[in-house]
Formats: structure tokens, sequence, C-alpha cells
């Protein structure tokens, strides 16, 4: 290394310019990059909801037979909203939307009580999916069920 007559080091001998200012250049940018994305995102998945392919089911198979003792109940997917399969306890099969006509909550089978229940606001209905008491102001949609060798089939009906 040679300086001149000042005791500066002659510009054609100094170091190759930082190639470590670069790496921090690119560090940086990928940093805002990764920022932005992380703000932009969850707003473009708010805006542009995901496809729904179901919505238009008219029947599924909402479980096995064996699967539910008597005086038993699950939910099931029927399209997009939530079905309520349940097994008597006189042995029949009964299903119904499990969406709630008050406010939209899931409703669930009680087997102490033998009833269809809503947890939000203590609503009631029967077997038959009617509203028996609290807030709940129309009956469940009710499905028809049919069983096909040990598959539960529930389907929508008909309107006649
Ligand atoms: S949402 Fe079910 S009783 Fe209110």
């Amino acid at each position: 290394m040679t300086t001149n007559d000042l005791g500066k080091v002659n510009p054609s001998e100094q170091p190759a310019p930082l190639p470590r200012r670069r790496f921090v250049e690119v560090l940086l940018s990928g940093g805002f990059l990764a920022t932005a994305a992380a703000f932009i995102y969850p707003v473009l998945r708010y805006l542009v909801p995901p496809k729904v392919t179901d919505l238009g089911a008219d029947s599924v198979v909402a479980g096995k037979v064996g699967e539910l003792k008597p005086n038993s109940g699950k939910i099931f997917h029927f399209g997009s909203r939530p079905g309520l399969l349940i097994h008597t306890s006189g042995g029949e099969y009964r299903a119904m939307s499990a969406t709630c006509t008050h406010l939209s909550c899931t409703v669930q089978y009680r087997d102490d009580l033998r009833e269809v229940w809503c947890a939000c606001h203590n609503g009631k209905y029967n077997l038959d999916g009617r509203n028996v008491s609290g807030p709940p102001p129309r009956p469940l949609e009710r499905f028809d069920v049919h069983v096909r060798g040990e598959e539960i089939f529930v389907m929508r009906r008909r309107e006649a």
C-alpha cells in the first residue's frame, strides 16, 4: 500500500468498496419486505374471503353406524354449516341444523336433558328441533336421515 504526498492511501489501492455495506443493505431491504408482507397479507385475507366450494351440499355422510351410543349426539359438517346428528335413547337417528335460530351459536345435544341446548343464552329445542324454551324464535331446520350399510346419510328436506 502506497501513500501520496499528503499521507493518504492511493485511491486505486483502497480495499474493494464495502461488501459488508452491501450485505447490510440486502439484509435491511429483506427485513422491510418481510415486515410489509406481514402487514399486507392479513389485510388481503380479510378483503378476499376464501372460496367456499361446498355450499350446495344436499347430502352428507354424518357418521357410521355404531359410532354414536344411544342418547348421544355429534356435530358434523353439512356444507359450510354445522349439523347435529342425534341417536335417541329409543335407537332412532335424527338430524338437524346445529345453528341456533337466535344468534347463530352452535347448539349441542344434552344427554342429561335429552334436549338440544344452546349454551349462549340457554335456548332449548326438543328432538324434533322445535324451540321449547329460551330466546330462540324458530325451530331448527330438520334433515332426513337414511342408514345405508354402515353409513348414516343426512339429507336436506325437499320443499313440497
Ligand atoms: S344464540 Fe342460541 S339461545 Fe341465543
